[in-house]
């Protein structure tokens, strides 16, 4: 059975490792632990490109490229309004041009960024809020949502996010995006397949499902009893599970981390406190009733924990991860443009036999 393409190696990349078993996530070199919370978002853009985009400054500049496309969204604004959040941003990224030059991938890289909290903000019935170039990339995200954020823990929160998601080996997004290149579509293709293969709630559609998962467990009750009849059902999990960690998904750690630092409120305590809560039970309850199957915490779970603290409506969660995983997409696509070879697998025929009139 080779439907899910499992342990084929179908690329050679200097970008990311992820060691499915040690729970082992390395960027360019750097374990996840030694980034994420350290390097800002824009230093690891660097990192990513370095070598791919010999011209690129440290610390790439992504103010300019942010009000690059806040100008070119602007004539179309009012009809992506009318689209919801995700396909509203993903019809947004295809107005910038495709182009080589290091502005052109900046601008695609900074695109997320911009769309995701003016979708949100035109949505409300709120009038959009312009880029400030001087800010941080998280710092002026959270600027053009009209978000509060003396002290800037809650940007220094996002930008762990960012940082933690930026890359992860042949995951589904990043294989589309490294396929759409292989073809030499052009970069912002590559980039809407990307789009397209994380929406999926198997891939980045998981993080707002989680948060509904939280409300139902709260206002069932029994958190036991609930997880169980879903698996029982038939239903995932949402936060749970991974094609390739065999053991604790690493980013689940960092982010949790992240999350604990913000502090904030009594109400959002106790809402880390629920959610640890869940967590417990559901590795239980998987543990029981999928015992052939070692099924942990994924990214997911704590994503959506600090998604929702950091004050984005669950509907924008995966418009979120696309902030952070646009630099990978556009790292790979570079990547495998440079081998200069198309990826053109093959399929085995199994469909009825024609037989040949003689
Ligand atoms: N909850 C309950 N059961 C699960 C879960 C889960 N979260 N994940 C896998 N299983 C079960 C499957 O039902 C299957 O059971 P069976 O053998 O009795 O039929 C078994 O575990 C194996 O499942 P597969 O589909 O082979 O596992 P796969 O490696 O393809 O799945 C995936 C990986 C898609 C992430 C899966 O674990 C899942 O659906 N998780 C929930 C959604 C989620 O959290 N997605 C985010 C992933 S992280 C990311 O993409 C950034």
């Amino acid at each position: 059975m080779i439907s899910g393409l499992d342990d084929v190696i179908a690329a050679e990349t200097a970008l990311s490792d992820v060691d499915g078993i040690a729970g082992r996530l390395v960027i360019r070199g750097q374990p996840l632990g030694q980034i994420a919370g350290r390097l800002s978002y824009e230093d690891v853009v660097s990192l990513l490109l370095s070598d791919l985009v010999p011209d690129l400054s440290q610390g790439a500049a992504l103010g300019a490229a942010r009000m690059d496309v806040f100008t070119r969204i602007a004539p179309v604004m009012d009809q992506l309004a009318r689209l919801d959040l995700y396909d509203g941003m993903r019809a947004g990224i295809a107005f910038m041009p495709d182009g080589v030059k290091v502005d052109d991938l900046l601008r695609l890289i900074a695109a997320p960024a911009v769309l995701t909290p003016l979708m949100i903000r035109l949505q409300a019935g709120q009038a959009p809020v312009a880029p400030d170039v001087a800010l941080g990339h998280a710092a002026d995200c959270l600027a053009m949502l009209g978000r509060e954020d003396e002290g800037g823990a809650l940007a220094r929160a996002l930008d762990t996010y960012l940082v933690a998601v930026c890359d992860h080996g042949l995951n589904a997004s990043t294989f589309a995006a490294r396929v759409v290149a292989s073809t030499r579509a052009g970069l912002t293709s590559s980039i809407l397949a990307g789009l397209g293969a994380l929406k999926g709630p198997l891939h980045g559609g998981a993080p707002g499902p989680v948060i509904a998962m939280l409300d139902a467990i709260a206002a069932d009750g029994d958190a036991r009893a609930w997880l169980k009849r879903e698996v029982a059902q038939g239903g995932r999990l949402m936060g749970f599970g991974h094609r390739i960690y065999r053991t604790r998904d690493p980013r689940a750690d960092a982010l949790k981390a992240a999350v604990r630092q913000l502090g904030c409120s009594a109400k959002s305590a106790e809402r880390l406190a629920f959610a640890e809560q869940v967590e417990q039970t559901a590795l239980a309850v998987l543990r029981a009733e999928k015992p052939g199957r070692v099924l942990e915490t994924n990214v997911e779970f704590y994503t959506a924990l600090l998604l929702e603290a950091v004050g984005f409506p669950p509907d924008a969660f995966t418009c979120v991860f696309a902030m952070g995983r646009v630099s990978g997409w556009v790292a790979h696509a570079l990547e495998q443009q440079a081998t200069g070879r198309l990826i053109r697998p093959q399929s085995r025929y199994v469909g009825p036999v024609y037989a040949q009139a003689r």
